[in-house]
C-alpha cells in the first residue's frame, strides 16, 4: 500500500469482524514495527501479545472507562517500556523519558504497519498500570505504555477531525 494511503488508512475503528488474523500477519506487522527508532537501539520496550478469549475478556477491568471493545477484537497487544534497560545506559532520561519513547515510537509503527494490512487498531492509554502489572505478573521495570485492539474493522471509520497547522506551529518567528 502505498505511505499516503496508509497513514490515511489509520483510524481508529472500535468494531471488529469476528475474523482471526493470520498467524504470518501478526508476525509482519511486528517485524515492521520492530524498524522503529530507539534510543541508543536498545528497544526498550516489551510486548505481549493476547489471543485467548479468556484472557482478553478480562482487559476491560482495567481500563478506567468502559473499554468492552478491547475483549472483541481478535489480537490485543499490551506494549511495556523496559525502564531498565534505558536506565542502565542513559540514567534518568532513560528511565523516564526514552524507554517511554522507545515504546510508544514502535506502538505507532505497529498500528501502522497493521493499517497497511487493511488491520484497525486503538491506542487504549486509559488504564490502570497496576492492574496490568499484577495481572500479568510483570516485573516492576515494565510500564505498561498502551493496549492496543487489533483486527479487522467491522464498520467505517467515524470522522476525526485535526487542528489547522495554523494552530500547531507555536511561531514562524525561525522561518
Ligand atoms: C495516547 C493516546 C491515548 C488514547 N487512549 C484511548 C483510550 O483509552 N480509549 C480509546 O478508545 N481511544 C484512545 N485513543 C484513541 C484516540 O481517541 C484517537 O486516536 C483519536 O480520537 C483520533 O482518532 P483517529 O485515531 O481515528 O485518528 C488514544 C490515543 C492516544 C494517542
Amino acid at each position: 500500500m502505498e505511505f499516503k494511503k496508509v497513514l490515511e488508512k489509520r483510524q481508529t475503528i472500535r468494531r471488529f469482524k469476528n475474523k482471526n488474523i493470520p498467524e504470518e500477519t501478526i508476525r509482519e506487522i511486528l517485524e515492521l514495527a520492530n524498524l522503529a527508532p530507539s534510543a541508543g537501539n536498545l528497544q526498550a520496550f516489551k510486548i505481549i501479545i493476547i489471543k485467548n478469549d479468556e484472557i482478553k475478556k478480562r482487559i476491560p477491568e482495567f481500563t478506567f472507562s468502559s473499554q468492552d471493545f478491547i475483549a472483541e477484537a481478535p489480537v490485543v497487544f499490551i506494549i511495556f517500556a523496559d525502564l531498565g534497560v534505558s536506565a542502565a545506559r542513559f540514567n534518568e532520561r532513560g528511565r523516564d523519558l526514552y524507554a517511554i519513547q522507545d515504546a510508544t515510537i514502535f506502538a505507532s509503527y505497529l498500528q501502522l504497519a497493521a493499517a497497511s494490512k487493511k488491520l484497525t487498531t486503538v491506542w487504549v492509554g486509559s488504564f490502570d498500570e497496576k492492574k496490568v502489572q499484577k495481572f500479568f505478573q510483570t516485573p516492576k521495570n515494565l510500564k505498561p505504555v498502551v493496549i492496543m485492539p487489533c483486527g479487522y474493522p467491522k464498520i467505517e471509520a467515524p470522522k476525526t477531525k485535526r487542528k489547522k497547522m495554523e494552530e500547531l506551529i507555536l511561531t514562524r518567528e525561525h522561518d
